[in-house]
């Protein structure tokens, strides 16, 4: 079978079995074929060509077809293609891309531990924090603290510490010792009237009160995204992190602060943590560590943990836990090529340039009827669709207005995201020009009008 343009979506549909896809609309609707890249554009199969507003999947903060990066691959494909880090084996590229990520992390960090995903690097740490609780004795103290709306994967364990109905209802989950909190979510979860200080006071108190019902000798630790991405990226509330951070503190709960999305300069700076001034026990990085060229992941930990581990592990046992993948040379390549281009290019300058813009876009739509919230930091950002702005009443799902105006961009040039709960996404390459910024909003601003015209001729509003 040879590939072309006319035959593309038909064997797709017939052959591939798509991740987080409706197989109803896929048969229906088939593919988008994407087949080259390069700077903040896609061109599909057939020639047509999109801005693309979510850097792949939140990950491909340095653009497409960079030949720096290519070329690392190439070159360390040549020089070694494999090996791993299981029973003391290493490799140069894997020492100094762990190094090289010490030397940068937000806070003093220990040692890093090197995936592919990052939902397996969320999966290694519920792992070290079950091994190192029973390490220190404490076998009870096991449950973990998530939020509604939050993402951290799509394991067994992972989509447990998720917090989207849609990811649990079907699958048997969450697993029993996840605890979910309400989402820091001010517009949708704040009671009517509540400030934003006020809103992160009452979710202090909701977080004491859990470990007080749950016993603090029970609960092991609290994972957080900086920024909630695909749960609709939700920005905290105001003092929201400096309320909780005492908090666990106090119970000694491990903090793991998610930094899938929001590392590597997302959200204006090069870490989430120095955004919300975080002091994570544990943080995982994933997608932007390679640029989306490879897939490669990490764990950071600090001393708290790695000193327990010296201190124990030859008596009670070894770590057991790795991936063949782990240490990955290639990908280890492509993530010191990219740090070094994040920080050669001044990316973080770049952001903070012309974020501002971005953002200033997304709020220009705030006043249009459909918009209930029109939110975001950095380079990302998020609109609301809503049925009556007054009472903020929710679309029904099935009319699938978001993916609705998803299409429609997709139609006029650019490629956002829509999630749960009507939401739309924006989070472009961080190479954005703000010409492509305007490009993009003005696609995003057809759609919406678009989309309007479509719920009014339906009757949805
Ligand atoms: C915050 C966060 N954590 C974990 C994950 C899971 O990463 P992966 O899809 O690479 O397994 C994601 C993916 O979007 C994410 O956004």
């Amino acid at each position: 079978m040879t590939l072309d343009k006319q035959n593309a979506a038909r064997i797709d549909q017939e052959s591939l079995f798509h991740p987080f896809t409706s197989v109803a609309d896929h048969l229906r609707d088939g593919p988008l074929v994407i087949s080259e890249g390069s700077g903040v554009r896609v061109k599909d199969i057939r020639g047509q060509e999109y801005l693309d507003g979510m850097a792949g999947l939140w990950c491909v903060n340095l653009g497409y077809g960079r030949k720096e990066i290519s070329d690392a691959i190439a070159a360390q494909s040549r020089k070694l293609s494999f090996f791993h880090a299981f029973n003391s084996m290493s490799t140069d590229v894997a020492i100094e891309c762990a190094d090289a990520l010490l030397a940068r992390a937000p806070v003093p960090m220990a040692r890093v531990f090197f995936g592919v995903s990052g939902s397996d690097a969320n999966e290694t740490q519920l792992k070290l924090i079950w091994y190192y609780n029973n390490l220190l004795g404490r076998p009870r103290k096991k449950k973990i603290i998530s939020r509604w709306n939050a993402y951290h994967g799509s394991g067994i364990a992972t989509a447990s510490l998720t917090g989207l109905p849609g990811m649990h209802t079907l699958f048997d989950l969450p697993l029993g010792p996840v605890l979910h909190l309400t989402a820091p979510h001010h517009y949708r979860q704040a009671p009517a009237g509540m400030t934003e200080l006020q809103f992160s006071q009452h979710l202090a108190k909701e977080l004491e009160s859990v470990i007080e019902r749950e016993g603090a000798d029970t609960i092991a630790a609290f994972f957080a995204e900086p920024v909630m991405g695909a749960g609709g990226v939700i920005v905290p509330p105001a003092t929201y992190f400096d309320r909780i951070q005492p908090i666990l503190k106090k119970y000694e709960i491990l903090f793991v602060v998610d930094e899938v999305i929001c590392a590597f300069a997302r959200t204006g700076n090069m870490f989430g943590a120095q955004t919300f001034n975080l002091q994570p026990d544990i943080m995982t990085l994933a997608k932007a560590l390679s640029a989306g060229y490879q897939p490669i992941s990490a764990n950071l930990i600090t001393n708290k943990l790695y000193e327990v581990l010296v201190a124990q592990s030859d008596k009670l046992g070894i770590f057991g836990h790795g991936y063949t993948y782990s240490a990955h040379p290639v990908p280890a390549a492509v993530a010191l090529e990219t740090l070094k281009i994040y920080e050669e290019r001044d990316i973080v300058g770049k952001v903070r340039q012309v974020a501002p813009r971005m953002q200033a876009g997304i709020r220009s739509y705030a006043d249009h009827p459909l918009i209930g919230d029109a939110r975001g930091i950095g380079l990302i950002g998020a609109v609301e669709l809503v049925r009556d702005k007054a009472t903020k009443q929710s679309f029904d799902p099935k009319a699938g207005v978001a993916a609705y105006l998803v299409r429609r961009a997709q139609h006029h040039g650019a490629i956002l995201r829509n999630m749960p709960g009507d939401n739309v996404a924006f989070c472009p390459p961080l190479i954005i020009s703000e010409a492509e910024i305007d490009e993009m909003m003005g696609c995003f601003g057809k759609a919406l009008d678009d989309t309007w015209a479509m719920v009014k001729e339906r009757g949805l509003a």
